[in-house]
């Protein structure tokens, strides 16, 4: 059996748009723990056009959720790499009551369990502002807005110069339909989590880097070294 007890697991919850990807990329390096993130997962599938990848796909396109059994198995494979010995930042998973469910049973079989969840909350207008202005790099992953956090060179990622692509699900209709599957499906997450005592509320609408600033004081205050 896998051990894992002084593994720390760290889910980023929040709308589509919140700054979970934004955010998991700058807190996995401060605190050198892997970025778990189940959208990239996906697309990296689909990219290899892999059995996985074109399932998820049918669902991503329309902004709904790609069935529990087979997220939770992707994941659970995920968090079993060597990269993740000392835990993970997830980011978009857990996503459903039966997803969250899953996490804390397989973490409770390595002797671990969830240590913090900042959920990061948006107003839903600002959201389809920041989705529709979004730029991505298809090489490292990189995430950008063209107002608020554009690259050097409009287009081109500052890390790599990889030309920076739009997502397929940004499109402004598929952006409702992913808030309001949000709304429905994921935000009872928040009170499951608040229950338990490891929710902490994160103001998104500051700048990228007080909000970061704001989730490592959560990390540092609350997770046990
Ligand atoms: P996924 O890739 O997880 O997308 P999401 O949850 O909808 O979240 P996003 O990636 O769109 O937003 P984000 O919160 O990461 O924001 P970001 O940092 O990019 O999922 C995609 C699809 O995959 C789902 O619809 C579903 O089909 C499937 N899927 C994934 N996980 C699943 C699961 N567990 N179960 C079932 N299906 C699943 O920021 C957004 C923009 O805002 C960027 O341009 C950024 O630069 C900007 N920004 C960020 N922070 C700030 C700030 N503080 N101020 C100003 N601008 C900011």
């Amino acid at each position: 059996m896998m051990v894992k007890s002084a593994a720390k697991y760290i889910v980023l919850l929040g709308p589509p748009g919140a700054g979970k990807g934004t955010q998991a990329q700058i807190i996995s390096k401060e605190m050198n723990l892997a970025h778990v993130s189940s959208g990239d997962i996906f697309r990296e599938n689909l990219k290899q056009e892999t059995e996985l990848g074109k399932l998820a796909q049918t669902f991503m396109r329309r902004g709904e959720l790609v069935p529990d059994d087979v997220t939770i198995a992707m994941i659970q494979e995920r968090l079993t790499r060597p990269d993740c010995q000392a835990g993970a930042l997830l980011d978009g998973f857990p996503r459903t009551p039966a997803q969250a469910e899953a996490l804390s049973k397989m973490l409770a079989k390595w002797g671990a369990e969830v240590n913090l969840v900042p959920y990061i909350f948006v107003d839903a207008n600002i959201l389809i502002e920041r989705l529709s202005g979004r730029w991505t790099c298809p090489v490292c992953g990189l995430v950008y807005h063209e107002k608020y956090n554009p690259p050097i060179t409009p287009g081109i990622c500052d890390n790599d110069g990889a030309v920076l692509y739009q997502r397929d699900d940004d499109k402004p209709e598929t952006v409702k339909r992913r808030i309001d599957v949000y709304l429905t499906q994921t935000a009872p997450l928040i009170e499951y989590y608040r229950l338990k005592g490891l929710l902490v509320e994160i103001d998104g609408t500051l700048s990228i880097d007080q909000v970061a600033k704001n989730i490592l004081a959560a990390i540092e205050e609350k997770v046990a070294n």
